[in-house]
């Protein structure tokens, strides 16, 4: 509640504040939680990580639909180990959008509710074991382009998640490329079966990095205050780049008969997802929204004995130091 008061104490349209805040953030000075800072700046941020944090919780639930299912021990345990470091990126990033003066119920109360997001990719189903090595070659993939910028964001609590988190995710991508390598150079059917993944998770996995710049709506403010590093379009690029010639590599095709090497821009052109799909999976109606919600709501439900039981102990003991005194 401390960095609340602060911001509360300041009228946040000082423009003497302002111009000072700004000055800081151009000249990539770290805001730390108990700085002055405007409410607008603390409202994107707490939007930003929250979602953030809630697309963490939630891209737990299509891998952990394959923990039982892996095709062999060394498998279960590899994809046990991403799924925990998933939990563990969520619980960094809650903790940092806490220091905004938020708290993770209201976080988890907006989420249930529709009024905060997680990542659309996470609305998308996990069909067959191959699908497992397109998230984490795709999906941690393109989310490892969105978060090594994210290292360097102004607001401290948020940049330094953002370090340990960059770490981590690069074992998930490369433990993903792994299963995809071993499907694409196995029987036919394997090969089949990764190049099934790779055209289901193509273009949802382009949306990750959020709407083309023309119709980024937060985009211009994130970018004036390096809440937002790159662009959405610029990150989107440099995956393509990136990523086409691994599917090459992988003898697979990219599902883009559009796709090719523009020399005069020094990347590849490609077609645009369908963005109504987009803005339909995030009105609610992809594939998963509605099981997602309910295996979060469920999970919120059947924990509250818990998160109660952690409440009275805390409050206990915060009786009993007040007496011992
Ligand atoms: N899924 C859901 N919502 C999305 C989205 C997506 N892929 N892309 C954009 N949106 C939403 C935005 O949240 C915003 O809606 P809001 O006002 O209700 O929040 C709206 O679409 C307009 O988009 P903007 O581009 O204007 O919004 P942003 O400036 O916030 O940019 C973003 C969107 C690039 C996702 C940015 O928020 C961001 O960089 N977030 C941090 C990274 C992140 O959240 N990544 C999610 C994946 S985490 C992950 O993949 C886990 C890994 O372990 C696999």
């Amino acid at each position: 509640m401390y960095a609340q008061m602060v911001i509360s104490e300041a009228t946040n349209d000082d423009p003497a504040k302002l111009e000072a805040f700004q000055a800081r953030v151009d000249a990539n000075d770290k805001i730390e939680p108990k700085e002055w800072m405007p409410e607008g700046y603390r409202k994107t941020l707490i939007r930003q990580i929250g979602q953030h944090a809630h697309s963490e919780i939630v891209g737990q639930l299509p891998e952990g639909n394959w923990i039982t299912r892996a095709p062999t021990l060394e498998r279960k345990a590899i994809l046990l180990a991403k799924v925990q470091d998933e939990a563990g990126h969520g619980l960094y990033l809650y903790c940092a959008a806490e220091t905004l003066g938020v708290s993770r119920d209201e976080m988890t109360e907006m989420l249930l509710s529709g009024r905060m997001k997680y990542s659309s990719i996470f609305n998308y189903p996990t069909l067959t074991w191959a699908d497992i090595g397109a998230v984490g070659w795709l999906v941690d993939g393109a989310a490892i382009m969105n978060q090594v910028p994210l290292q360097r964001t102004s607001f401290g609590p948020y940049s330094r998640a953002m370090i340990r988190i960059c770490k981590e995710e690069s074992f998930h991508q490369r433990q993903g490329y792994d299963i995809m390598m071993k499907m694409a150079k196995g029987t036919p059917e394997q090969k089949e079966m990764a190049q099934d993944a790779l055209n289901r998770f193509w273009y949802p996995s382009l949306m990750m990095f959020g709407p083309s710049d023309k119709d980024s709506v937060h985009s211009a403010q994130s970018m004036a205050w390096k809440i937002k590093i790159n662009t959405n379009d610029e990150l989107r690029q440099k995956f393509v780049d990136q990523t086409v010639p691994q599917a090459e590599y992988l003898g697979l095709t990219i599902p883009d008969p559009d796709l090719k090497w523009n020399e005069e821009k020094g990347g590849y052109d490609f077609s645009e997802p369908d963005w109504s799909e987009f803005y339909d999976v995030l009105k609610g109606n992809g594939p998963c929204n509605r099981d997602r919600i309910e295996a979060r709501q469920e999970a919120w439900e059947k924990g509250r004995w818990f998160r109660d039981a952690l409440t009275a102990h805390a409050e206990k003991r915060a009786a009993r130091r007040v007496a011992a005194e």
